[in-house]
């Protein structure tokens, strides 16, 4: 190996080091969907996205069974080789049930996903309009689609017409493109007012559904919460990897429109099929969701739950992020509460914007309330001095 490279990459890590932006994965232990184990110390997660505990559901986990049983280990090739096993079909029916669409596409992860559907969809012919805090892969699959990307203000519903209003006439095609739910700040696009821009302006409405399918309009995600249809929002794009308990990603769209992913999208095309037992566990989580109403409600009452105790505005979500400002202070916050118990990860930039580091915290369905509330009283402090400090 040249000595460049090794040196490179430490100098670079020095770097990282010395601005306090070096990340490291730290080794976690699964525990029972509540409770995490980290350097031997028991910890209650409020940082998972498994939002209703279906990664650790033994119904879910029988059904993963049987298809390992079946159908083996692995994926075999890709979906267009030999890798479309009988577990497919029957996944993507339930998520075009779930979501009321025509057909679903699924792909090997939310990020392949959204690598996959923007290129497949617009090119440098092409305007996409982007949420200014849209998911880093909304952001990578706008830029290798090489259509031109303009960003609006986050949620700015009247910067996002000032931008139609100029840029719109100049392209060809127009993809407006949002998350749902927003990722590091828990708050839902405001897609009613979003779907009756798109519609004047002939423009392709696709969100990022990541945080919203499983916890929010009764299971179906943010488009159903917003009593919208599939008309409306013609592109819902999600995970399987956080409410639904398991992995992949997918695209809910008509007929056509899913034809197309499946023949041009090249993270569908050139990579190997979800191994069975992966895909036969989404579609036993999905049906869940479909069937328990209860289950998919409860992160969200839980969310306010803890808001309502730390004074803070009721969540949208069952994301609820409590920004310190500074990053020091957020890794400090992080470091109390893991030694009181309480695993809530702190999020820094560049994942979020400078000077807004924060916790974020996920409610979710295997939480008791009795979590919730002492969860409450140890951030009340961090919470407070935040307050206090507010210009
Ligand atoms: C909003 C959003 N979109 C996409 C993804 C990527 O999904 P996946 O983890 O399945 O790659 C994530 C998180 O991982 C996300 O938060």
């Amino acid at each position: 190996m040249p000595a460049s490279l090794r040196q490179h990459a430490r100098r670079t890590l020095e770097e990282l080091e010395a601005a306090g932006r070096r990340r490291r994965p730290v080794a976690t232990g699964t525990g029972d969907g509540r409770l995490v184990a980290r350097h031997g110390q028991e910890l209650l997660d409020f940082s998972s996205n498994d939002y209703l505990g279906l990664a650790r559901d033994p119904e879910v986990a029988r059904a993963a069974e049987r298809a390992l049983a079946e159908h083996g280990t692995g994926g075999a090739a890709s979906r267009l080789i030999t890798g479309d096993h009988p577990p497919y079909a029957e996944l993507e029916a339930e998520l075009a049930a779930l979501k009321g669409t025509e057909d679903a596409v699924v792909f090997g992860s939310g990020y392949l996903a959204n690598l996959g559907i923007l290129p497949a969809l617009v090119d440098r012919h092409d305007l996409i309009l982007a949420d200014k805090l849209n998911h880093a892969c909304l952001v990578d699959g706008a830029r290798l689609s090489g259509a031109r990307m303009i960003r609006y203000p986050h949620a700015d519903v009247a910067a996002l017409r000032a931008r139609l209003e100029r840029y719109r006439g100049r392209y060809r095609h127009c993809l407006l493109v949002t998350d749902g739910v927003f990722s590091m700040d828990g708050d839902l696009a405001p897609l009613a007012e979003l779907s009756a821009l798109a519609a004047e302006h002939d423009c392709w409405l696709m969100t990022d559904d990541a945080h919203g399918v499983g916890v929010l309009g009764g299971g179906a995600g943010s488009t159903a919460a917003a009593r919208l249809s599939a008309e409306e929002v013609p592109l819902q794009m999600g995970t399987l990897s956080k409410a639904v308990g398991g992995y992949g990603g997918y695209l809910c769209a008509a007929r056509e429109v899913a034809d197309l992913i499946r023949t041009r999208a090249r993270s569908f095309i050139y990579t190997t099929a979800l191994p069975p037992a992966t895909v036969a566990a989404n579609t036993a989580a999905l049906r869940r969701i479909r069937t328990d109403p209860a289950l998919s409600r409860r992160p969200l009452e839980l969310a306010r739950r803890l808001a309502a105790g730390l004074g803070l505005p009721a969540p949208e979500s069952p994301i609820v992020p409590v920004i310190l400002g500074a990053d020091r202070a957020a890794l400090a916050a992080q470091e109390e509460l893991a030694a009181a118990g309480y695993l809530v990860q702190a999020i820094r930039p560049p994942t979020v914007p400078e000077g807004t580091a924060r916790l974020r915290v996920t409610l979710r369905a295997p939480h008791r309330e009795s979590d919730v509330d002492a969860l409450a009283g140890a951030l009340a402090p961090w919470v407070r001095q935040t307050a206090a400090e507010a210009p």
